[in-house]
């Protein structure tokens, strides 16, 4: 017999080979596959894959491939009856191993006066949409998040997000724009700090403090848009901030957050939403939310940071479909092109055009590039 391995006589000893040759075998092959493929696609528990390849620099940073992205909660903001909506999120989020809560939208209509923060004069449309935010901040607040990231129904995100948290992570661990020295507590358990109040993602524009300019951290992120891929508005502040020619569509930008507009995506501390609530509901509302929190963002009395190019953006789908707090243009039609022709910007993989792509199938075809039973039949004889 032509044995490669010869095994010791004892018949005991044979056994506890054998048994350890194949547990090697077996956390080889786990091993091996869990580095090949994304934890998400192989359904491992992320604290298996960081066990054997840490990526980062310390654990703390590869938190980012949890279900919430190493927020303490992912919430996002949806009109009741926005069930489509609801229906891409719950598709979007669960490709991309991110677990979401819903916070359900306010119409203005159904604020009380006496609700109505003191000397706001805002449309009922903006008002609910204040509401929906300030609900958000409070369910940080009594759930006693540390953070949290707050959403709207209506986004897109890049397929590799998981990758692009953690790469912000680790510059959120290192970063040179804080004032003071991270804690201990930030350092192995806080994987974005705590030392702002909100995390700008998902802007459509913000502006740079003209008065300092240096504020800035650059680094590189694989999963950039390009150039032709980012909005002017993006290229106009990244070049502000001394990124610009060949660093377009390789680095990304930390700075402090100054004119931002649009809510699509941020992040929260608990503070932080204790400060926006204060400002921004108790003290009154001077505008609709994305301004004023800009205004309060100028005036010094919350502290934020701003991503460009941003991680959300929108999907756009055409017609009424792409509001819910302006009074629809009944010119035009409900569907516009819909999500099979919308589109979105900023970002290098888009993930709602990668999911389709991931969950389409052809059963007929590979039935028919299988062959008939018979065909089967004869294959297993020859
Ligand atoms: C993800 O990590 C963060 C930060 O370490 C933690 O607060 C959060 O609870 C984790 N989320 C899940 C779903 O495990
Ligand atoms: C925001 O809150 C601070 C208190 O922290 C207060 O001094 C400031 O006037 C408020 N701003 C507005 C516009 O209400």
């Amino acid at each position: 017999m032509n044995r490669a391995i010869v095994f010791p006589k004892s018949g005991r000893i044979k056994y506890l080979f054998l048994a350890l040759a194949a547990c090697f075998v077996i956390v080889f092959t786990i091993a091996s596959y869990a580095w090949l493929h994304p934890w998400h696609d192989v359904g491992l528990s992320v604290p298996f894959q960081s066990f054997f390849f840490s990526k980062s620099t310390s654990g703390v940073v590869s938190t980012a491939w949890n279900e919430s992205l190493a927020f303490g909660e992912v919430l996002y903001i949806s009109m009741p009856y926005r069930t489509d909506r609801q229906d891409a999120m719950d598709l979007l989020s669960s490709m991309s191993g991110i677990k979401l809560t819903l916070i359900e939208g306010v119409s203005g209509d159904d604020i009380n006066a006496k609700a109505v923060p003191d000397n706001a004069d805002l449309k009922p449309s903006v008002l609910g949409c204040w509401r929906a935010h300030a609900d958000a901040w409070r369910y940080v607040i009594d759930n006693n998040l540390e953070t949290a990231l707050i959403l709207e129904d209506d986004i897109d995100w890049d397929k590799n997000i998981h990758q692009i948290f953690q790469d912000l992570s680790v510059q959120m661990q290192n970063n040179k724009l804080r004032l003071d020295p991270p804690t201990d507590h930030e350092r192995t358990s806080a994987p974005y700090g705590l030392d702002w109040d909100i995390l700008l993602m998902g802007q459509c524009l913000d502006m740079a403090n003209p008065q300092r300019l240096d504020l800035v951290q650059v680094y590189d992120d694989p999963n950039v848009p390009s150039r032709k891929d980012t909005q002017e508005v993006f290229l106009k502040q990244m070049e502000d901030l001394g990124v610009a020619g060949d660093d377009v569509g390789k680095k990304r930008l930390l700075s402090p957050a100054y004119g931002p507009a649009c809510t699509m995506g941020y992040a929260v501390t608990r503070r932080g939403a204790q400060r926006l609530l204060l400002n921004l509901s108790y003290m009154g509302l001077r505008g609709p939310v994305d301004n004023d929190m800009a205004w309060t963002l100028q005036d010094g009395k919350i502290r934020g940071y701003t991503v460009t190019p941003p991680l959300f953006t929108a999907w756009r789908v055409g017609g009424q479909k792409d509001s819910d707090n302006v009074t629809p243009d009944q010119n035009q039609p409900i569907v516009g092109k819909g999500n099979k022709g919308g589109t979105s910007r900023n970002l290098k993989s888009s993930a709602r055009i990668a999911m389709v792509k991931e969950l389409e199938m052809h059963n007929w075809v590979d039935y028919n590039n299988r062959g008939t039973v018979e065909e089967q039949k004869e294959k297993g004889k020859s």
